[in-house]
């Protein structure tokens, strides 16, 4: 009791001896959770699990998203874009117009209105509309001489275009001269021109329009 008295530290007082205090620190330590090494295994599990779901989830996306339209969301939402229809269908003569523009039009003109003197009209023309068996022969063998087209008279030449252009594209042209510009005349199919075509295989030279009025009507 004196030392405490007198406020000075005493070790031979203290209750610990250098044993207790050994072992007081072994069970401290034995109590503490090891130290872990490297990354625990929970969240690498967690972090495994999330990748998988943004992966899966994006290839998911990618085909059922219907790219992020934000019409899939209304069961009645028109969906056809304007300007876009199913499928466009073209009629013979709207198919025949670019033919027509390439292979006919520098000389019957673009209005189908021919070139007075030179070159016979196709817009009025009987010719035109008349029987599909003179119309295709002008174009598959040609055509010269003397012809009367619309009460005009000409005597000119014009080159055979069998050979350049296919059964389906002069029945698209001639569709398209007997639909436009008032004509009214229904569509030449292609298997006309490949009948045509083969019924006429033996002939040669250009047709002439005397020729041509003994043919069909
Ligand atoms: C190089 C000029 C030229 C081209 C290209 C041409 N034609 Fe002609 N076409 C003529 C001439 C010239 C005549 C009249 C021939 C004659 O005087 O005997 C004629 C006559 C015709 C006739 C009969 C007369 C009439 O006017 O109706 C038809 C039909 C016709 N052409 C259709 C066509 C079609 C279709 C094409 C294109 C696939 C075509 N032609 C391309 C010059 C041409």
């Amino acid at each position: 009791m004196s030392a405490n008295h007198d406020n000075k530290f005493n070790f031979e007082a203290s209750a610990a001896s250098d044993d207790s205090i050994r072992e007081v620190h072994a069970k401290l330590q034995s109590n503490k959770p090891d130290k872990p090494h490297g990354y625990p295994a929970l969240p690498l599990v967690m972090l495994g699990i999330m990748c998988c779901i943004g992966f899966f989830g994006s290839i998911y996306m990618v085909h059922y998203s219907i790219r992020f339209d934000p019409l899939v969301v209304n069961a009645h939402a028109n969906r056809a874009k304007p300007g876009i229809s199913e499928k466009p269908t073209l009629t013979r003569a709207q198919l025949g117009k670019s033919i027509y523009l390439a292979n006919c039009a520098t000389c019957h003109q673009p209005t189908g209105g021919g070139v007075p003197g030179a070159f016979p009209p196709l817009a009025g023309s009987e010719w035109v509309t008349g029987t599909e068996e003179r119309l295709v022969r002008i174009v598959l063998h040609g055509l010269q001489g003397p012809i009367k087209v619309a009460g005009n008279d000409y005597n000119n030449v014009m080159a055979p275009l069998g050979a350049v252009l296919k059964d389906e594209q002069i029945a698209n042209v001639l569709s398209y001269v007997r639909q436009t510009w008032g004509n009214n005349a229904p569509d030449v199919e292609p298997a006309t021109v490949a009948k045509i075509r083969a019924d006429t295989a033996s002939h040669s030279g250009y047709w002439t329009a005397e020729e041509l009025l003994k043919i069909g009507n």
